[in-house]
């Protein structure tokens, strides 16, 4: 462990961590994993309770997905799809569109999912232009969305840390407008009463509807928490897009691939978007593979028009080893029910995570649904206490990372707008592993009990 660390802490640069953190003896090294744990390099052994990074659907140490990569390297490592196709992009491309909603058969692959994101803005501004809308280029997005880290979509993120260096650098086009979190439907109304709804509809007015190209969100939101959104609420956005000639974008990055219990978030909130982003769970990422999958009426306009192509791409879209991968994740998905499971499973993980926030008085909510939920603090529930900003400061400021560590569970303290764990585990958890997570979480909220008293 110790040269591991060293070279790591010596070459390796992290993501979004800090250097004090990278170069603590904290710093673990994962080596291998198996089903719903991992193993550091010491031998310590955790839950994962974040799927990685909300991407390892299928778990860890498949070697059926393994296998389907050696296989296509062997055959065909690789060969671009600008003007060529190959076997495995293909076939990962009819079987999105066999499972995706309504006309949504086009598919367009790049690798992660900020690239899927800036994919679907530079498509809704193809479309417009292509159709004679030169004006449409606005994007509204949501607060607390994540939408990438490439500077086109992290315009489009709605997380004020990630972006404030960077704001001369990003392009002046997007507009937020709030979400549905905590947003509930007037008694007497209707979702279109709604505050978060309304909102979208009067920033398409405020800014003219012949300039907005397009309107996107997550079907649950991660950056607020897991926030699944109010019955109503996806219709009401497909009705305020058609209304204005405003296409409609479900990032499903996340969403996609199991996590809702659906092959998409859309399906489960009954929506036929324009498009939709997916990346992480595609492959369960045995390899990286992200895209965008696109109403086909839209395409063809596209097509039939002076434009006549999507003028974007890149060296990695439709890569054949990574589609294969995502073959060969799609079969395991519908051979063994995994969507069933969860289905079968969430009710009883909620329970759990409800079993936790009864048992202790700093949990305000347990939000979430599927294999994907957040457990918010605050200082009090019995008298609707929310947590001080010192205790919010101190908590964020390594106590909560401590006891995550301590419990040895990978799930995620976050800080966007209050201060939660993310939790969202490889789909393959069952119940015992769901206890093991409960009982993990029940003994950092614990901890956290005691800090605050
Ligand atoms: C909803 C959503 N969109 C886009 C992204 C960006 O994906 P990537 O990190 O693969 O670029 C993420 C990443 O977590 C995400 O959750």
């Amino acid at each position: 462990m110790g040269n591991d660390r060293a070279s790591a802490q010596a070459h390796l640069m992290p993501h979004f961590t800090s250097g004090a953190a990278w170069n603590s003896d904290n710093l673990a090294t994962i080596e291998r994993g198996e089903g719903c744990y991992v193993w550091d390099t010491d031998g310590n052994k955790y839950l994962d309770g974040l799927a990685g990074l909300f991407c390892t659907n299928l778990g860890h140490g498949r070697s059926d997905l393994t296998a389907a990569a050696s296989k296509q390297m062997d055959k065909l490592a690789f060969f671009p799809t600008w003007g060529w196709s190959n076997p495995p992009a293909a076939e990962a491309a009819s079987m999105i569109a066999a499972s995706a909603p309504g006309d949504l058969d086009e598919v367009f692959f790049v690798s992660s999912g900020s690239e899927a994101v800036e994919s679907a803005l530079k498509f809704a501004r193809n479309y417009h232009v292509s159709q004679g809308d030169e004006g449409r280029y606005k994007v509204i997005a949501r607060d607390w969305a994540y939408h990438g880290t490439t500077l086109g979509t992290l315009a489009v993120t709605g997380i004020p840390k990630f972006k404030t260096h960077y704001a001369p650098m990003m392009w002046d086009g997007v507009r937020h407008v709030r979400n549905t979190c905590g947003d509930e439907i007037p008694d007497g109304g209707s979702a279109s009463d709604l505050a978060c709804v309304r909102a979208v509809e009067e920033m398409i007015l405020a800014e003219g509807p012949e300039t907005v190209a397009l309107v996107i969100a997550e079907p649950v939101q991660n950056g607020r928490g897991a926030v699944v959104p109010p019955d109503g609420y996806w219709q009401e956005l497909r009705r305020i897009c058609d209304k204005y000639g405003v296409l409609l974008c479900a990032d499903e990055v996340i969403n996609a691939f199991g996590r809702l219990g659906h092959f998409t978030g859309s399906e489960r909130f009954g929506v036929v978007p324009d498009m939709i982003t997916f990346a992480k769970g595609v492959t369960s990422a045995y390899l990286p593979l992200g895209g965008v999958i696109i109403r086909r009426p839209l395409v063809e306009a596209v097509w039939e028009s002076p434009v006549a192509m999507f003028n974007h791409g890149s060296t990695f879209g439709g890569h054949p080893v990574s589609t294969a991968v995502a073959v060969a994740n799609m079969r395991a998905m519908h051979d063994e029910q995994v969507f069933d499971h969860v289905l079968n499973n969430e009710d009883y993980f909620r329970s759990q995570l409800e079993g936790v926030q009864a048992a202790h008085n700093c949990v305000s909510e347990v939000r979430g649904t599927g294999y994907f939920y957040a457990v918010e603090f605050c200082a009090d529930a019995a008298n609707g206490v929310a947590l001080t900003e010192e205790q919010h400061t101190g908590l964020r400021g390594g106590v909560l990372a401590q006891y995550v560590r301590d419990a040895k569970i990978m799930i995620r303290p976050d800080d966007r707008g209050a201060t939660f764990l993310a939790i969202c585990p490889p789909l393959v958890a069952d119940r015992a592993v769901i206890d093991d997570l409960a009982a993990r979480v029940d003994q950092i909220v614990a901890r956290t009990d005691q800090w605050l008293a």
